[in-house]
């Protein structure tokens, strides 16, 4: 693939990646090395922190590594405390990290709502208030990305908590886009529709054929790829898009849209056959 953005488009970003060590996140990590931005990725293992790390590094980018866990407010701050330390003022932040799982919601135990609220949530809340603080204290302005999820708008059966805290990170953004415009300071969604990672597909999709049963969902017929996803993160991160506030970008392959039309299920089906049958239908009208 080649480049779409300027080698230096994020040079003098210092990025924050929740969650930056594996899946999407490890993908966002380095590409915004390659272009400039030193990242600190944040998680709770320290061997895939390493690893992605070690990996852009090798390609001559800029990363730390820090583990912490969002869930903790004290533990967000100190690896804030860390991050600049390390690599000087924060100036991004992705609020990438997730947990979900599926599950009935009327068997889910109060640990088990706790456990995707408090990563998904009360996680984003305590990056963001953290970074938000410093910025406006310091009178400089920053960016905020968070990662939604598409069902955040519609909900969804079977992922209670995760569609829950999603749609609170969603308000949560809108909020702060009309408090903290004043200082600069610009907060953005997206909502990705199916990207398989080894995290989000383990948990999520029990076998290839739901995943075949998912993709025809999306218009476009297949899943979205990393790149598709982090040519959208580098332009909302970067001053391309510096009147953008607030806003919750759906990214998805026309998925969402397509779920909700009362006649979208003959996209599913062989299209010649659906063409035959509106002709055939047609002609008895006539008749
Ligand atoms: C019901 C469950 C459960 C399940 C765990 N629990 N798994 N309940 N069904 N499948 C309950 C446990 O019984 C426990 O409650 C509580 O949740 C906490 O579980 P622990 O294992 O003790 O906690 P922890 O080790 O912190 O693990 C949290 C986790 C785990 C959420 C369960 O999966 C995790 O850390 N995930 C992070 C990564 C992740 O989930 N990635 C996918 C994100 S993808 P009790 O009452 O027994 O103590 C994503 C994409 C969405 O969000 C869009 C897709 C298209």
């Amino acid at each position: 693939m080649s480049e779409l953005f300027a080698s230096d488009i994020l040079a003098d970003q210092h990025i924050i990646i929740t969650g930056g060590g594996t899946g999407l996140g490890r993908h966002m990590a380095e590409r915004c090395a390659s272009l400039g931005a030193t990242v600190t990725i944040g998680g709770r293992r320290e061997e895939p922190l390493n690893e992605t790390v070690a990996a852009v590094r090798d390609t001559g980018g800029k990363a730390e590594g820090i583990s912490m866990n969002v869930r903790e407010a004290e533990t967000v701050e100190s690896f804030l405390a860390e991050a600049e330390e390390r690599s000087g003022p924060i100036t991004r932040l992705i609020n990438n990290a997730a947990a979900n799982f599926l599950s009935p919601s009327h068997t889910l135990s109060p640990n088990g709502f706790d456990a995707i609220v408090k990563t998904n949530l009360y996680g984003s809340f305590f990056c963001t208030h953290g970074c938000g603080t410093r910025w406006i204290e310091r009178g400089t302005p920053g960016v905020v990305l968070s990662i939604a999820t598409t069902y955040a708008e519609t909900g969804s059966a079977f992922v209670l908590p995760s569609a829950v805290s999603k749609a609170g990170i969603v308000t949560m953004t809108k909020s702060l886009a009309a408090e903290w415009g004043t200082y600069g300071i610009r907060l953005n969604c997206i909502a990705p529709g199916p990207f398989p990672t080894k995290g989000a597909w383990s948990r999520l999709v029990p076998d290839p054929s739901i995943a075949e049963m998912m993709k025809k969902r999306v218009p476009l017929g297949r899943f979205g790829e990393p790149h598709e996803l982090t040519n959208l993160v580098v332009f909302m991160l970067s001053d391309l898009s510096s009147y953008l506030s607030g806003a919750n970008i759906v990214l998805d392959g026309g998925e969402v849209l397509a779920s909700g039309g009362q006649f979208n299920d003959f996209i599913k089906q062989d299209r010649e056959g659906v063409l035959a049958m509106f002709e055939m239908m047609r002609a008895a009208a006539k008749a």
